[in-house]
């Protein structure tokens, strides 16, 4: 990778850990470990600890992130939170689209309210395709390309720069490393997330647009996703509550 250029790692904490005690040990292991990183490193803890977290001063290359939200920007939602609230806790990035909120019932209606939103109130959603398994057809390429159009679709080239996609098969979430894509695989899914955007807004454009990759990812196997997968960084699950395992991840990218 062209020196000038970083990585994403992005942890995804989902709904971990259980108290607030833990979640401020967990994150100020990250946040020592995050110090003047070439990588640019988001958090993403649940909302309820949001608040503590972003209330101390962050290292340059660490972010907060948030896992979800709400399109509207208030009013009579209950239980829901807006882009606006989450930027107020210093939030910048939020993830879209997740799998498992798809498998909660979640449409691709709704997540392209949620893109827009977010684009609205200023912050980066993270959009999170992924098909649940590969058939020898094919047919899950045009399943990427049609989760895809519908989070683009409102998108316009303005905004684009605020935009990143995170490819996560669902297959390969929540596994052993063997299960995880393999370098060879993740180039060719990457490429074609590429030139869907290539055709929508132009090569330069569409090009620019951040590819990361998420699904059982660990210090085993970073590497080769990174280098021979050409995703431009990582939406990390459970070895982003592991603040050493998530800095040997960062170290990885920082070396390539
Ligand atoms: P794991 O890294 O635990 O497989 O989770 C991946 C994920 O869903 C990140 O959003």
């Amino acid at each position: 990778m062209d020196k000038s250029k970083s990585y994403y790692i992005i942890g995804n904490w989902k709904m971990n850990p259980d108290n607030r005690k833990e979640a401020l040990k967990i994150f100020e292991g990250i946040k020592k470990s995050s110090q003047r990183r070439r990588s640019k490193v988001v958090v993403c803890p649940p909302f309820v600890y949001l608040s503590d977290i972003s209330s101390g001063r962050l290292p340059k290359s660490l972010s907060l992130g948030a896992q979800d939200c709400f399109w509207k920007e208030s009013g009579s939602f209950t239980g829901e939170i807006s882009p606006t609230q989450l930027a107020d806790l210093r939030v910048e990035y939020v993830i879209v689209g997740h799998s498992e909120r798809r498998a909660m019932g979640e449409e691709d209606e709704v997540i392209s309210k949620k893109i827009n939103a977010l684009l609205s109130a200023d912050l980066k959603p993270i959009i999170c395709i992924g098909e649940s398994r590969r058939d020898k057809d094919g047919e899950y390429l045009q399943f990427l390309e049609s989760q895809l159009s519908f989070a683009f679709d409102e998108v316009t080239p303005v905004h684009l720069d605020k935009v990143i996609v995170a490819y996560e098969p669902v297959w390969a979430i929540g596994k052993t490393e063997e299960e995880a894509i393999t370098g060879h695989s993740l180039h060719e899914t990457v490429i074609l997330i590429k030139r869907f955007l290539a055709r929508k807004y132009g090569k330069e454009r569409g090009f620019s647009v951040p590819v990361l990759y998420g699904g059982s990812v660990s210090p085993r196997n970073a590497e080769e996703i990174l280098k021979e997968g050409n995703a431009e960084g990582l939406l990390i699950g459970r070895e982003s509550l592991d603040p050493k395992s998530f800095s040997e991840i960062i170290d990885l990218a920082d070396s390539i």
